[in-house]
């Protein structure tokens, strides 16, 4: 049975790194949101980059948008891919929506949810691995140009942070929380034991 696995957490929690490192070692195929299709690219950059919006996207548009990239990925390269019958490693997907446009944003975290399992068809992952830093850590890996998200402020930062711990302890049986704070090595072996517990 192939497998469908999700990386989620805040900028600079490892997660791009610890996706790909996943991804060789399972040959399984690498995607992300948003931008993981070509549809997907343009509307990553019209909801991140500077030059996209800018501060005026309504919260409403920006989940909407999230969703349309969602809906485009899972058809166009993960069910496609699960269908063959390769492993799928994705860097972000439905987590990111509820942390980000619920809890951080402040929309409806249920709504979204519907929202969400709407565009993706109802697919969900079989496991979601939450890569947990402390502010302190995730500042230190930042890039040096923020894009619009990363703009936010420390407060919506701080907000992302619990929302993930919160979507966590909600559901056990399929999020698992590795500290990412260590190496990169360190991280990988917390990550491949986390995934066979
Ligand atoms: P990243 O791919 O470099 O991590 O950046 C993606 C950004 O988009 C990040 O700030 C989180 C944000 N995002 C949402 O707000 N909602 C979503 O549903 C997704 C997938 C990402």
């Amino acid at each position: 049975m192939s497998r469908f696995l999700v990386f989620e957490g805040g900028e600079g929690s490892g997660k791009s790194t610890q996706a790909a490192r996943l991804a060789a070692r399972l040959g399984a195929v690498l995607t992300h949101e948003p931008g993981g299709t070509s549809v997907g690219a343009r509307i990553r950059s019209l909801v991140l980059d500077a030059g996209g919006v800018g501060t005026a996207l309504d919260v409403r548009a920006e989940a909407l948008l999230m969703a349309a990239d969602r809906a485009q990925h899972v058809a166009e390269v993960i069910r496609p891919a699960l269908a063959r019958g390769d492993d799928v490693v994705s860097d972000r997907f439905t987590g990111s929506t509820l942390a980000y446009q619920g809890f951080a944003r402040g929309l409806s975290v249920d709504e979204l949810a519907r929202l969400s399992a709407w565009a993706a068809g109802g697919l969900a992952p079989d496991v979601v691995i939450l890569l947990a830093v402390t502010a302190e850590v995730a500042a230190s890996r930042r890039k040096a140009v923020p894009d619009r998200m990363e703009a936010a402020g420390d407060d919506f930062h701080r907000r992302v942070a619990e929302g993930y711990r919160s979507l966590a302890a909600a559901d056990p049986a399929r999020w698992r929380v590795v500290d990412g704070s260590g190496s990169v090595e360190d991280v990988e072996s917390l990550v491949l034991a986390a995934l066979e517990a």
